[in-house]
């Protein structure tokens, strides 16, 4: 099984390195092809694009890590961006977080064992006057209290 599934990874990537090429410059758009299939790119994946580029494991990893539509781990399908900066911090950020993390039972940084949301804090999302404010997915939700976060999270469920 671990066999055929590191098989199919090691074709996939093959493939996309004689789509894109070996250069150097293939590194992001073959990096964003397996993000795209795999929500992530596993550990194998990275190993496998370092080896068929001839470059270092960790090259590969320091792009990942540079770009934040890039993870290493799966994420959930709601990802929830909390603004962090000081404007939505002054008007009550951190009881809205905690409010957040109660609820789904996961601190920021982590993701629902159902895969269903992510925390992740953001810097300024443009509604400081409003704040605190969140991004979920494409959505711009402002003016939180930590009712109407939780509300919102319940509506997802
Ligand atoms: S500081 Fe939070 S939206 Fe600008």
């Amino acid at each position: 099984m671990l066999v055929t599934e590191k098989n199919n990874m090691t074709e996939e990537i093959e493939e996309l390195v004689r789509r894109y090429g070996r250069e150097r410059s293939s590194l992001l758009p073959i990096l964003q092809s397996i993000q795209r299939k795999h929500k992530h790119i596993p550990d194998f994946a990275q190993q496998e694009v370092a080896r068929l580029l001839d470059i270092h494991p960790v090259e590969v990893f320091s792009v990942i890590s540079f770009y934040s539509f890039l993870n290493t781990k799966p994420k959930g399908r709601f990802i929830v961006r909390l603004c962090q900066t000081i404007s939505c911090d002054l008007q009550g950020k951190a009881a809205v977080s905690k409010a957040i993390e109660r609820e789904l039972g996961i601190t920021f940084g982590e993701t629902t064992k159902d895969n269903k949301f992510t925390l992740e804090y953001a810097n300024c999302v443009g509604m400081c006057d409003q704040g605190p404010a969140m991004i979920i997915n494409e959505r711009v939700y402002f003016k939180l209290t930590p009712e109407k976060a939780v509300q919102i999270l319940n509506e997802l469920k």
